[in-house]
C-alpha cells in the first residue's frame, strides 16, 4: 500500500477512508513494558540520541496494536540543546533546565545552529523508521514544540503551574520576548521542514500549554510566531497538525493559523469544536486520557460518542486530548483501537 493512500493521510486531507484512523500521543512510552525495559538500561536523552534505539521504541506500539500512524520517539525539548541550553530528564520528575532564559542577554546568547548539524540523530532515526514503515504502508509523524510551549520550559526551567516568569517576560519586556519567540520560530520551522525531508509524512506542532493564555495575549504574543512555524512546516508539502489543550475559547484564532488538522482536547465536545474550527479543516481528538483507566463499557460508550459527533464526516483522526498516561493498560489501548476501526468500518459498509 502506498503511504499517501493510508487512512491517516487521507483523513488529514479530508478524503473518505475505510475506517477512522487512530493513533495516540505518547503511544511510545512508560505504559508499555517493552519501553520500560529499554529505559531501565539507558537514560531518556541517550535513547533519543541513539537512532536505532529511538527507531525501535517508535515501532513498539505499532507492533502491539493496529495503530494507523507512528510518531517519532524524541521530545519537544531537544532543540534547546543545540541552542546552548543545558537540558536533562530527571527520573520521576521530568525535564529540568540548567541555564534558564531570564534576561535579554540570555536571549542574545542563544545559538541558532543548523538543525541538521544540531540534531543529526533525529533525522537518522526518521530514515530508519521510514524504511521499516514503508512496506507496511504506515505513515510517520514528526513533531516539534510551538514557540510558546518551548519558551515556557526555557524560561521557567521546567514544568510550571502558572507560567509567572514567562508571562512577566512577555508583558514587561515585549522586545526581548519578540527576539526569543522569533529565534524559536526560525529553529522550529526548519526543524519540522527537515523532518519531512528526511521522511516524516506529517508534522505535529505541540502547543501543550497555550490554554494558559487569554485570547488577547495569544493573539499578541503567540499566534504570529506559531503561524510562522506552521507556514514553514507546510512548505515541505506534508500535512501539519496543530495541537493544544484548554483552548476551546480561541478556536477561531487557532483555525486562522492555517494548519491542515486541528487537535482538540476533551474540555470541548468534538462537534462544537469542529463547527468553530470550520469543516474545511480536519480534526483530531478527543478522549480524556484518564478515561482509559475506567472500565471498558464506559470507554466504549465515550469512544462511540466521539464517533457519533464526527457523524461520518471525512477528516476525523481519533486520538486522546493529551498523551497516554503511564498507568494505562496496553490491552485497553488495543481494545480502543479495534473498537474505533470496527465501529467506523461498519458505518462505511452500511453507507455503501
Ligand atoms: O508521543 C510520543 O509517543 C512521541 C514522543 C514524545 C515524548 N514527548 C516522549 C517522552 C513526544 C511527542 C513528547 C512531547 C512532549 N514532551 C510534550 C508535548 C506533549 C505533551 O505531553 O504535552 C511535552 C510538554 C514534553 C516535555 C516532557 N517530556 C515532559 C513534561 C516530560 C515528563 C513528564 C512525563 O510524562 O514523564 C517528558 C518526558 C518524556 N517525553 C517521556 C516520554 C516517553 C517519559 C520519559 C520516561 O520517563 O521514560
Amino acid at each position: 500500500m502506498i503511504i499517501a493512500d493510508s487512512r491517516f493521510l487521507r483523513a488529514c486531507r479530508r478524503q473518505p477512508t475505510d475506517a477512522t484512523p487512530i493513533w495516540f500521543m505518547r503511544q511510545a512510552g512508560r505504559y508499555m513494558p517493552e519501553y520500560r525495559a529499554i529505559r531501565e538500561k539507558m537514560g531518556m536523552l541517550d535513547a533519543i540520541r541513539t537512532p536505532d534505539i529511538a527507531a525501535q521504541i517508535t515501532l513498539q506500539p505499532l507492533n502491539a496494536c493496529a495503530l494507523d500512524a507512528a510518531i517519532l520517539f524524541s521530545d519537544i525539548l531537544t532543540p534547546l540543546i543545540g541552542m546552548g541550553i543545558g537540558l536533562d530528564f530527571v527520573r520521576g520528575e521530568g525535564p529540568s533546565i540548567e541555564n534558564p532564559i531570564r534576561s535579554a542577554q540570555d536571549v542574545d546568547r542563544l545559538r541558532t545552529p543548523s538543525v541538521l548539524e544540531a540534531m543529526p540523530y533525529t533525522f537518522e532515526a526518521i530514515r530508519l523508521v521510514s524504511a521499516e514503515l514503508a512496506p507496511r504502508g504506515l505513515p510517520l509523524i514528526g513533531f516539534a514544540a510551538a514557540p510558546f510551549t518551548l519558551a515556557s520550559y526555557a524560561v521557567e526551567s521546567g514544568g510550571s503551574k502558572n507560567y509567572e516568569r514567562t508571562k512577566a517576560l512577555m508583558w514587561n519586556a515585549p522586545d526581548v520576548w519578540d527576539r526569543l519567540m522569533s529565534r524559536f520560530a526560525a529553529v522550529l520551522g526548519n526543524y519540522l521542514f527537515e523532518q519531512a525531508r528526511a521522511g516524516a509524512n506529517a508534522l505535529q506542532v505541540f502547543d501543550s500549554w497555550a490554554g494558559a493564555l487569554s485570547p488577547r495575549d495569544y493573539a499578541r504574543f503567540v499566534a504570529p510566531y506559531t503561524g510562522q512555524v506552521i507556514e514553514r512546516a507546510q512548505q515541505s508539502g506534508v500535512p501539519v497538525i496543530y495541537f493544544s489543550t484548554g483552548t476551546g475559547g480561541m478556536l477561531d484564532q487557532i483555525s486562522a493559523l492555517g494548519s491542515d488538522v486541528v487537535s482538540i482536547d476533551w474540555r470541548i465536545s468534538l462537534d462544537q469544536a469542529w463547527q468553530a474550527i470550520g469543516y474545511d479543516r480536519a480534526i483530531q481528538g478527543n478522549l480524556d486520557p484518564v478515561l482509559l483507566m475506567a472500565d471498558w463499557p464506559e470507554v466504549q460508550a465515550a469512544a462511540d460518542d466521539v464517533l457519533a459527533q464526527a457523524n461520518g464526516r471525512s477528516g476525523h483522526i481519533f486520538n486522546l486530548g493529551h498523551g497516554i498516561l503511564p498507568g494505562t493498560a496496553v490491552d485497553m489501548v488495543r481494545r480502543l483501537v479495534d473498537r474505533v476501526h470496527e465501529k467506523t468500518g461498519e458505518q462505511v459498509i452500511s453507507r455503501l
